[in-house]
This record gives structure tokens, C-alpha cells and sequence, in this order.
């Protein structure tokens, strides 16, 4: 046995080494695999006659099997990787039917009365008014005293008023109305202010269709100089008009009165519910009040440290959910509160 016997052994099996990369399956690779380096195959009986080389050609015979053993498993490995990625690709195909229904996942969304609420911010804003907030939990100060109701004036039953009991301490209360942050504004500003402040309100009353012992409102506030009825008239023009967008619907203003506007007004809209003949949501009366408004009283304004002799203002404040179930033809109030899903996704 000669040095070149050995390489003619190896060399011979080369075909073999290059019909790995065609093996089908796993098992046939892994057979080939063991005909190449395998008990009695080309590379066992090669590495065993190596003994019967002369000294000087051994290394070059040992470096000849290696090579050849590297070749096999190289092309041994590479032929695994690609069935194995075969195999994988075609396992899902098995088990996925595209046929099946998905599941879709409900996607929530805004309750009707925050859409609404939105949508009258991003009408005021483009009217240049800023958006302001104030505490649902108020003092007496600012939800009556401020507004010319001190205490005993027969205008605070106007709004039956739910107290929090904090023992001895001052009497604090939960907002009856979004009115305070007219006082807020008007400590912390100086004019000219155009601001809206919407808000969640609380009077203890008794549920019916129109009423809700938790409501919200929204509350437009303007001072500044020459500022008419007209321009309240105007602008509660132009916000009902952007906001119910239903031309079949009439308004109506009619004299009222509040302790910290004069004059002041009622705003209503015919019943959409019934046309303005008369039903159950408009207690019979065609008419559906969506809020009040007027000139904020003088004595308001200097209670403020605001001259009114140089500033004049309006203010309203409005019902956000009347103005929902008048836009959605909703005739009770509760359903905005219940948290039934079912009726809210539908809007
Ligand atoms: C007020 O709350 C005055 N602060 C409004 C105001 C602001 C007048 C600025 C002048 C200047 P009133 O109590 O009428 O007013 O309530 C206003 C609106 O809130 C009503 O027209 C109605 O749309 C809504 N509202 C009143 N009470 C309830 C209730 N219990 N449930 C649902 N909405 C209500």
C-alpha cells in the first residue's frame, strides 16, 4: 500500500460525496453519511492502511483522510440544513387551514357624551376660546357665593346640591354646575377670555327621561371690551348650528333667570322625538331645554377685581347629554350611564 493507493481509495468515493447533496430524507442522508465514513466504508479502510505506509508519507496520508472527512461532513451538514427547512416549511402549510374564520378583536372607542364633548372643544377652539377645567369637588365660594348666591338666596334651590360631609371643616360640596370655572377663570386671567370649560356635574335629583343625578355641561365664558347679546346670540347660533347638524330642528330663547348673568336666557330645541307636538322625553311640552345663558352680572366681574365698567361678558353653560340624545335620537338619559356596551358600540 502505497501513499497514492490511499488517495485513489478517496478519491474514488468523491461521487459519493457530491450524491449527498441529492439524498431525499433525513434517514437516506444519514445512510449515505454512513457509507462514506461508516464501519467498512472508503474512509475506514483508507485510515487503516495507513499503518502500512513508510514514515515520511504517514502525515501526508493523515492529512488526506482528514480533508476528506471535512468534505463529507460538510456536505453531510449542509444537505441536513436544507430537509430540515423543507420540513419545516411544508408543517405549517399541513396544519393551517386559511378557510377557518379569524378572531376579530372588538376595538374600543369613546363614549357618545366624550365624542360630543370633543367635537363642541374642537368647535370653541376654532372660534379661538381656550379649554379650561375646574374641580368637581367645589367650595361654597366658587359654585354659589361667587356667582351672587350667598348663603340663604333662594337661587341655590335651583340646584339641589349634594354636600361632602367633612365634619367641621368648611363646607365643601360636589359642583352643581360648571359655573365655578367662570370664577376660576375670571382669578386667574385677565381679559380678553374666550374659554369653554366641560365637566362633570351632580345635583340630587330624581332619574327621569331628561334628568340625571351625574350629568355633564359645558360652559362657554367671554369678557372683554364691547361685548353685546349680540355676540351670545351669535355664537350659540353658529354652536348649535355646527353641532346638532339637523336643519328640520328649530330654537328657541326665552327670558330666564340666573343670579350671576342680566339679562338672562333659556336655550331650547324643538323635540326631535316628537316633532314639537308633545311626548314623554319633552314632558308634553314639544320643547327639549338644552341650557342657560345671558350678560355675566357686573357685580360678578368686579367681585373678580375685572372693571366692568371697561369689560362687559356673556357666559353659557349647556347639558352635553341632551345635546347626545338629541344628535343620536336617544330618549333616556340613563342609558349613557348603565355601561351597556352592546348600546354604546353602537355609536
Ligand atoms: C345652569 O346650570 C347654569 N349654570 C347655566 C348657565 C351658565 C346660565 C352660564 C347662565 C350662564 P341649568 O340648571 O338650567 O343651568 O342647567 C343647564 C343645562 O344643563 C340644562 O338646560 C340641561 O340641558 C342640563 N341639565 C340640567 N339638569 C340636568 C340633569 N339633571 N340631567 C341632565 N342634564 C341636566
Amino acid at each position: 500500500m502505497t501513499l497514492a493507493d490511499l488517495e485513489a481509495i478517496l478519491s474514488e468515493a468523491d461521487p459519493d460525496v457530491f450524491a449527498v447533496a441529492s439524498a431525499e430524507s433525513l434517514d437516506a442522508l444519514a445512510a449515505a453519511e454512513r457509507a462514506l465514513v461508516g464501519k467498512g466504508s472508503p474512509m475506514s479502510r483508507a485510515k487503516q492502511s495507513i499503518g502500512q505506509l513508510d514514515a515520511g508519507e504517514k502525515p501526508l496520508a493523515g492529512k488526506a483522510v482528514s480533508a476528506f472527512a471535512e468534505r463529507v461532513a460538510q456536505a453531510v451538514e449542509s444537505r441536513r440544513a436544507e430537509l430540515e427547512t423543507i420540513a419545516a416549511a411544508s408543517a405549517p402549510v399541513d396544519a393551517l387551514d386559511l378557510t377557518l374564520g379569524g378572531h376579530a378583536r372588538p376595538r374600543g372607542h369613546l363614549h357618545l357624551v366624550t365624542q360630543v364633548q370633543r367635537e363642541l372643544e374642537d368647535i370653541f377652539c376654532g372660534m379661538g376660546y381656550l379649554v379650561m377645567e375646574g374641580p368637581e369637588v367645589e367650595d361654597d365660594w366658587h359654585n354659589f357665593e361667587a356667582l351672587n348666591m350667598v348663603p340663604g338666596h333662594p337661587a341655590r334651590s335651583m340646584q339641589d346640591t349634594l354636600y361632602v360631609d367633612l365634619g367641621e371643616a368648611e363646607q365643601v360640596l360636589l359642583r352643581t354646575h360648571t359655573s365655578p370655572v367662570q370664577i376660576r377663570t375670571m382669578e386667574t386671567m385677565t381679559p380678553p377670555i374666550y374659554v369653554v370649560a366641560p365637566g362633570r356635574v351632580y345635583r340630587n335629583e330624581t332619574l327621569d327621561a331628561r334628568h340625571s343625578p351625574v350629568f355633564h355641561q359645558i360652559e362657554a365664558l367671554a369678557v372683554d371690551r364691547g361685548i353685546t347679546l349680540a355676540d351670545l346670540f351669535g355664537t350659540i347660533e353658529i354652536f348649535v348650528r355646527a353641532m346638532l347638524h339637523d336643519d328640520r330642528i328649530r330654537t328657541r330663547f326665552r327670558p330666564d333667570f340666573f343670579p350671576y348673568t342680566e339679562p338672562s336666557a333659556e336655550l331650547a330645541v324643538s323635540c326631535i322625538f316628537c316633532d314639537g307636538a308633545g311626548c314623554r322625553v319633552c314632558s308634553q311640552t314639544g320643547w327639549i331645554e338644552l341650557g342657560g345663558c345671558g350678560m355675566v352680572d357686573p357685580d360678578v366681574l368686579q367681585r373678580v377685581g375685572i372693571d366692568p365698567e371697561e369689560y362687559s361678558g356673556f357666559a353659557f353653560g349647556f347639558g352635553l347629554e341632551r345635546i347626545a340624545m338629541i344628535r343620536a335620537g336617544i330618549d333616556e338619559i340613563k342609558t349613557f350611564f348603565d355601561g351597556d356596551v352592546r348600546f354604546l358600540a353602537q355609536f
